[in-house]
């Protein structure tokens, strides 16, 4: 038996994954294994990569060229329901030739305000940080695992983060970037398709293809410690940055 809330989760669930469907240009959909995944992923798993949902969304997308085109398929999006609350959409900014991509997790309220990405609290903490190993915020290219707040700034929820997927995956091949800093768990596990501790993710490079991932705490996680635990993770924090900077001296 379901709870009340059980019961509204899975609905809420089932809905946003039909109006995908819709969306695709699905008319009768026969009752499979798809289904079932999409309604027993929940809690705060985020490896959605290789999904079929997420497959056929980036199939039903085609293959744009630049970001601008990948901007116009994004549109005005509401694959899920953070389109509700939200003021803008940040897609990102920086060179589309950038060596060097920051993903965080999602916007905050200062970005959804103004519409661009890490421009808050936890944005000047990620500038200090850059400055630290003479890295200019204008180099990098900064997105997110997902585009729209999530209400109350809240961790994004997997059928949120499965929507954006594509989106994300269209940058990733555009940019091209030879490293990546993932800033935070949900960036982590999100793009490296695990569910491993942050702790256990920091502190080495991982391979994404040709592409090598560094793995830090968020800033706001940083900002959000006090006294000696802060302490101790902004100097966790500079091993992991300097272990960027060695990277990215190779490709700078
Ligand atoms: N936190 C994030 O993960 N991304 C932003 O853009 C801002 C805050």
């Amino acid at each position: 038996m379901y709870t009340d809330q059980e019961l509204i989760d899975i609905l809420s669930r089932l809905s946003s994954w039909l109006s995908l469907q819709r969306q695709l240009g699905v008319e009768a959909i026969a009752r499979g294994h798809g289904v079932d995944t999409f309604l027993r992923s929940s809690g705060d798993r985020v490896s959605i990569k290789g999904s079929k949902m997420v497959e056929k969304q980036r199939e039903g997308l085609g293959t744009p060229d630049g970001l601008k085109e990948v901007l116009d398929l994004l549109g005005d999006c509401k694959r899920c329901e953070l389109y509700i609350e939200r003021h803008h959409i940040i897609f990102g900014e920086g060179p589309e030739d950038a060596r060097l991509l920051l993903l965080g997790e999602a916007p905050g309220r200062e970005e959804d305000l103004q519409g661009r990405p890490f421009v808050g609290a936890s944005g000047e903490l990620l500038n200090k940080m850059l400055a630290a190993i003479d890295i200019s915020r204008e180099e990098v290219y900064i997105t997110n695992i997902v585009k729209c707040r999530p209400p109350h700034n809240r961790t994004p929820r997997p059928e949120e983060i499965s929507m954006c997927r594509p989106f994300l995956e269209h940058q990733l091949r555009i940019i091209d970037p030879p490293l990546i800093l993932a800033l935070g768990r949900v960036a982590a596990q999100s793009l490296l398709n695990t569910s491993s501790s942050l702790r256990s993710l920091r502190g080495r490079l991982h391979k994404l293809g040709n592409t090598r991932v560094v793995v830090t705490y968020h800033p706001s996680y940083l900002l959000r410690q006090r006294g000696d635990r802060q302490k101790e993770l902004k100097r966790e924090a500079w091993y992991d940055l300097q272990l960027l900077e060695r990277e990215y001296s190779k490709y700078r």
